[in-house]
């Protein structure tokens, strides 16, 4: 009976060894991964254009730059969110970057923009022509 289970064990080992296609590896890759027009800074995970290094150096010495890729705002709603952390929790005065980040944080992760269109649902339709069905 040993030697049964033995061989069932060996069997299912190499079965699961022949199946196994390190391009479905590929598949299991996040998101940010995939998008293969858009090149992802290794680092942080976010977006890597000329404005990276100020939102690296801006925006991830208190937290996680998670937070960023968590979140799409427009323009105004990130503005809305560095006040929020200014208010609460001693972020500083941007000062000058806060253009560049802002740029950044609108061209990349805004809710129609960047990542964010290939990545999650399409706004809703505007002008919907409605018919009847007969
Ligand atoms: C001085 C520290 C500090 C810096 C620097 C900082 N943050 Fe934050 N941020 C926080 C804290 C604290 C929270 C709240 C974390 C929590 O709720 O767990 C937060 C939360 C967030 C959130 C989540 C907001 C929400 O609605 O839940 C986002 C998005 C965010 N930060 C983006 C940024 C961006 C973009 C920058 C760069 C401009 C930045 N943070 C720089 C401290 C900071």
């Amino acid at each position: 009976m040993k030697f049964i289970t033995a061989i069932f064990f060996v069997g299912c080992v190499l079965v699961g060894l022949v199946s196994f296609r390190p391009s479905q590896l590929n598949r299991m890759a996040p998101i940010s991964a995939r998008a293969d027009t858009v090149k992802i800074d290794k680092e942080t995970g976010l977006i890597d254009d000329s404005n990276l290094m100020m939102v690296k150096s801006q925006c991830t010495a208190c937290h996680s730059s998670k937070l960023i890729l968590q979140h799409r705002f427009t323009r105004a709603g990130w503005v809305e969110r560095i006040r929020w952390m200014q208010k609460y929790h001693k972020l500083w005065d941007l000062g000058e970057s806060e253009k560049v980040v802002l740029d950044y944080l609108e061209k990349n992760y805004g809710p129609q923009t960047g990542e964010s269109r290939a990545a999650f649902r399409r706004a809703p339709l505007k002008k919907v022509e409605w018919y009847k069905l007969n």
